[in-house]
């Protein structure tokens, strides 16, 4: 019965002595609903056997035997265990009890057992078989018929089986069989244990604010190590639980909250691999940007996740080397509620890929504002603090920036794209007019001496024109993207029953972003380049260095996983930096440009072709679905041993059933000349 076994797999725990622990589900919390499903089976196993009664031993017994009792339309009964005093006249049987190591009695009335009865004995577990040899006895000691025996789980080496065969019991069925409880493994019957996708987990993982695991281990940190391999640092994540025992592990995932089933925290553990990076070759991040001393290049984006003095404070304690502070302008803001709304799969609710906001700037008085990033400059002076400002008319512009020259700043960015500013001439319009960014960038250069780094948006064709404005009023930087301008259609983000366009951000973004910045690093005049858009992971913040940024910029991750992601962005990146070679992350400031053509002058007479993986092929055949309604027919889906085979002269190497595939059973093989 596959949903018990899957079920058993998930919550149920080995324990020392050949005990399985199924609390969870079955003998102390019960879930009905797989009581039903296991009523049912019972059902269709037994009903060539006409019972007319089913009978069952307190206490765990009674939950199955009434849920088949009611499906069947048959009376229950339920042998006690001990003599009620209302009792009086019935049928005893004594027997041994494996658990509890003690020997005791099954009583029943003689008022509900006779020889009209044709019995179904329905029970947990059949270790032993003596709970059921003390059945066989009341049976026939009430000269009743007993066509069989039902168990929810059999542990097989017990034996239980051979001693009710020879007991008499001529049908005898269990819908779990345990073949070995060892090693806190459990073996069942026929069931092929799927190794641990540690990503899956690492996924699963709810990433747990003082996460019970780790509270529950005590000899090291599971939720770190999950974190860790969440954020790309899959072999670094050992550090955290190399000394953990595997009952510290076992407590740990015992500990685990996770809704559905606790995280597979053992198995995930004994699958990281050794790290082949020794960390005392770790480089220092340290880069110049702007003429900007800094610790290492990730910065907090100018948002929601640095608009007071203490998230800020609290971001660079945690490892941030800076922040562009929630943009600060002149005019009253007044948000709406509500004002996000984001973007996921409904399985991974909480884990969004898209990330829609309304928010407009700072709610601050602007002297508030300017007060705070003084005293941040002034507390954490090794930090960068850069202001982030828009103006209405050339007068705020200036005015603004001085206000931050003022305040210690050790820059200022213009943003010239929020999109949904409802003052007029503010926000991305303003980004899109070569007229005005020069004009404003101009104006703001002349009246301070920090860096001047205009923020772009996306919501152009050629994002190079504004930026090429932008540099020749003598912008210092340039950095790049704002949210994109979208639309979601989810009725619980209206406003009163309205909507409005606005900015996109998050995982869903970074192609967009990566594709912009591209397009600014590829100008003549290889601007200093800040990216943004959809920063998660060390692997991520590397694509954007990779193409020419010297630093870069977070905002939706920080909302989802919190200032805690630095952790794994600064490993990673000191780690690949480390397994390279590379002393200086400055080395890496737009190493992979050169790679890019325009399309007319990319290899055509090539090809890979794709290679499958028949151990890892579960045979889903999404393949076959795939190749055939959205690539060439290439895959035929063979429905006796359901594997996928290639059909090698209709495969164009449009590699769709790589992408596809979820168990990643399908692989590249080496490029060769097309036939
Ligand atoms: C809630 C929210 C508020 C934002 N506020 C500002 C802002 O005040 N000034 C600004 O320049 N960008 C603002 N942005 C845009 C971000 O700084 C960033 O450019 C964008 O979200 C893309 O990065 P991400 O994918 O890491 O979020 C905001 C974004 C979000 C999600
Ligand atoms: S308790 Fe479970 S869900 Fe929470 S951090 Fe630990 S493993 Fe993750
Ligand atoms: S999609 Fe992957 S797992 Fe599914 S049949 Fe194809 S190769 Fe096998």
């Amino acid at each position: 019965m596959k949903s018990l076994i899957n079920r058993i797999l998930q919550d149920g725990h080995c324990l020392d002595g050949g005990i399985l622990k199924v609390d969870r589900f079955i003998n102390h919390q019960m879930d009905p609903y797989l009581m039903k499903q296991v009523a049912v089976e019972f059902m269709n196993r037994f009903a060539n056997e006409r019972p007319t009664k089913i009978l069952t031993v307190e206490a765990s017994g009674i939950a199955p035997a009434v849920m088949l009792g009611y499906l069947m339309e048959l009376p229950v009964v339920f042998a006690k265990k001990k003599q009620p005093s209302t009792m009086n006249n019935f049928y005893v049987s004594k027997v041994r009890s494996f658990t509890k190591q003690r020997d005791y009695t099954l009583i029943i009335s003689k008022e509900y057992l006779s020889s009209d009865d044709r019995v179904l004995f329905v029970d947990d577990f059949l270790a032993f078989g003596n709970t059921g040899v003390g059945v066989v006895d009341l049976c026939k000691q009430a000269g009743a018929t007993l066509i069989g025996m039902g168990f929810i789980i059999e542990k097989e080496f017990q034996e239980g089986r051979k001693v009710l065969a020879e007991a008499g019991v001529k049908h005898i069925e269990s819908l779990a069989i345990i073949e070995a409880l060892e090693n806190n493994q459990i073996k069942l019957k026929g069931v092929k244990l799927r190794k641990v996708n540690i990503y899956e987990e690492a996924n699963r993982c709810l990433l747990c604010q003082d996460a019970p695991c780790t509270k529950a281990c005590k000899t090291g940190d599971p939720a770190r190590a999950l974190r860790a391999i969440r954020f790309d640092n899959h072999k670094p994540a050992l550090r955290w639980v190399k000394d953990c025992s595997d009952a510290d592990l076992e407590r740990a995932e015992q500990a685990c909250i996770h809704y559905n089933w606790p995280i597979r925290i053992k198995e995930v553990v004994h699958s990281i691999h050794k790290d082949d990076v020794d960390d005392s070759c770790y480089p220092d991040l340290g880069i110049i940007f702007c003429g900007i001393k800094c610790e290492n290049p990730f910065f907090l984006a100018s948002s929601a996740v640095c608009i007071n003095y203490e998230m800020v404070a609290n971001a660079f304690k945690a490892g941030w080397a800076g922040v562009f502070y929630k943009t600060i302008c002149m005019q009253e803001i007044k948000e709406v509620s509500p004002l996000f709304d984001a973007m996921h799969n409904n399985a991974t609710h909480g884990d969004f890929y898209g990330f829609r906001n309304m928010e407009q700037l700072s709610e601050n008085p602007v002297e508030e504002d300017f007060d705070i990033l003084r005293r941040l400059k002034k507390d954490y002076p090794t930090k960068v603090v850069i202001a982030s400002i828009m103006g209405q008319t050339e007068e705020e512009w200036m005015k603004l920036a001085k206000m931050a020259e003022e305040a210690g700043c050790d820059a200022v960015e213009l943003n010239f794209s929020c999109p949904q500013m409802k003052h007029k001439g503010m926000g991305s319009d303003v980004g899109q007019s070569q007229e005005l960014v020069n004009s404003y960038t101009a104006c703001v250069k002349s009246s301070v001496k920090i860096p001047v780094i205009p923020k772009m948006t996306p919501n152009i064709t050629h994002i190079t024109e504004p930026a090429e404005a932008c540099l020749q009023a003598g912008a210092d930087a340039i950095s790049a993207i704002n949210t994109i301008k979208s639309v979601t259609m989810a009725s619980d983000a209206e406003v009163t029953g309205r909507r409005t366009i606005s900015g996109y951000s998050g995982r869903a973004v970074r192609p967009i972003a990566l594709r912009h910045i591209l397009e600014l690093a590829q100008m003549p005049q290889k601007p200093v380049l800040s990216g943004i858009g959809g920063i998660e992971t060390w692997r991520d913040a590397l694509e954007f260095i990779q193409l020419g940024c010297s630093n870069v910029q977070v905002c939706t991750a920080v909302m989802q996983y919190g200032y805690r992601i630095i952790d794994d962005l600064i490993l990673g990146l000191q780690r690949f930096m480390a397994k390279r070679g590379v002393n200086e992350l400055q080395q890496l400031v737009g190493e992979h440009l050169p790679k890019f053509l325009n399309p007319d002058h990319l290899d055509r007479d090539t090809i890979i072709y794709p290679k499958f993986d028949k151990e890892m092929c579960v045979g889903c055949g999404r393949c076959e679905v795939s190749c055939s309604d959205g690539g060439h027919q290439a895959i035929v889906f063979d429905s006796e041993t359901r594997r996928p085979r290639l059909v090698g002269t209709k495969c164009v190497g449009c590699h769709l059933c790589r992408l596809i595939c979820p168990t990643g059973a399908i692989s590249v093989t080496k490029r060769i000349t097309k036939k």
